[in-house]
């Protein structure tokens, strides 16, 4: 029961030279049932020029036919009924990236593209996201995502798309681990391929580029590029939310890559000089809960990492509600049982905050 897959680069970015290998026919064995779509944005006069040949399966069309999105942003697959060898010829001077990515096993498979102007709604079954374009600035992110935990809606993304073997499809959001939040205002995707899990009821969002998160929202996520696999140094530090003086809760939620070996600090900064400091290891999913009257949250790491997050601020910008947890005394809880040094780190901080507030 193997994903049949390949992924399968035609050509590299717009700015390389165009490779005299170009203008060469491609052959792509193609199997039965397999469903082929083209991702790219280059231009319809270049794409028109750009041909796709399948003898048996009397296929003789071109790229542009099946790169543009149907009216909800997803592509109309062209489809292989017989084994053969499928023909691709770039025109002669073409630079456009043009990805081919094929499937025959996942069920009501959605694929869109991404483009700069974007703004893609939830359609039911398994749906996919490659990003077309790049704009300046700009990261893949899923906005007002509402889910319905009461009624077994849920979500769950992943960096990559069926059939990716390195690494695998490796999660980085899951509605389940909270169940009190129905509602995320932004998840930074800092990836160019993402997919989610299909859902049955009560879930909607929107998918299109946006900016990078600096300031916590009610809740959300937050990523390294590249994730899971950034091996790079990265300290960033976010502002809370909040209203004048108001105390927040704040829950995070981070997924690590297991396969690194890795420590990621997360310090809440209360003012005053007062900090919480929680190190996690990369190979334990760890939660972190502090509460108090914080100003930032800083994020150190050698690794990857996604934080699923949210805090009880009543300063919001968002449309929708988030359903919060009540305001409950901090503690760790992990999937795989709670570092004791975690564990002590923050009964500490929570003794300063209480002092900070009390
Ligand atoms: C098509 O190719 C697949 C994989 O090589 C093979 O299992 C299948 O039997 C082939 N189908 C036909 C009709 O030859
Ligand atoms: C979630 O909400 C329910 C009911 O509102 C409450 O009983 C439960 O303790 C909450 N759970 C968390 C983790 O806050
Ligand atoms: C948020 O949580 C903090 C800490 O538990 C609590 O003091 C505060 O009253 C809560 N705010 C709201 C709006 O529930």
């Amino acid at each position: 029961m193997k994903l049949a897959f390949l992924f399968f680069c035609l050509a590299v970015s717009t700015n390389s030279k165009p490779l005299s290998l170009a203008s060469v026919p491609q052959e792509i064995p193609v199997q039965e049932s397999t469903r082929l779509y083209f991702l790219t944005s280059g231009p319809e006069a270049e794409l028109k020029g750009f041909t796709v040949k399948s003898e048996k399966n009397n296929i003789d069309s071109n790229v542009f036919a099946y790169s543009v999105p149907e009216t909800d942003g997803s592509l109309s697959p062209l489809t292989i009924n017989v084994n053969d060898t499928l023909i691709v010829t770039r025109p002669e001077g073409s630079t456009s990236a043009v990805k081919l990515y094929q499937d025959r096993i996942t069920r009501s498979l959605n694929v869109f593209p991404v483009f700069e102007k974007s703004s893609i709604g939830f359609k039911s079954g398994k749906n996919v996201f490659f990003a077309v374009e790049k704009p300046n600035g700009k990261i893949l992110t899923i906005q007002n995502l509402k889910v319905d935990p009461q009624n077994n809606g849920y979500v769950r993304a992943y960096s990559g798309v069926p059939g990716d073997l390195i690494p695998q499809p490796y999660m980085f959001f899951n509605s389940d681990v909270y169940q009190n939040v129905s509602f995320y205002q932004q998840l930074d995707i800092r990836i160019d391929e993402f997919s989610m899990d299909p859902v049955f009821t009560g879930v909607s969002y929107t998918v299109s580029f946006g900016q990078v998160t600096t300031t916590l929202q009610s809740s959300g996520l937050i990523m390294t590029p590249n994730y899971p696999l950034t091996l790079d140094l990265s300290d960033i530090t976010f502002n809370i939310n909040r209203v004048g003086d108001e105390s927040v809760s704040l829950h995070m939620n981070p997924f690590f890559y297991r396969d690194h070996v890795y420590t990621t600090f997360i310090t809440v900064n209360f003012g005053f000089g007062i900090q919480q400091e929680n190190s996690f290891p990369s190979q334990l999913d760890g939660r972190m809960n502090a509460a108090g009257t914080m100003n930032s949250v800083e994020v150190r790491s050698s690794g990857a990492y996604a934080i699923q997050y949210y805090t009880n601020s009543t300063s919001t910008n968002a449309v929708g509600t988030t359903l919060a947890g009540q305001g409950t005394t901090p503690s760790i809880i992990t999937t795989t049982g709670s570092s004791s040094f975690i564990h002590t780190c923050l009964s500490f901080a929570v003794v300063f905050v209480s002092l900070l507030i009390g």
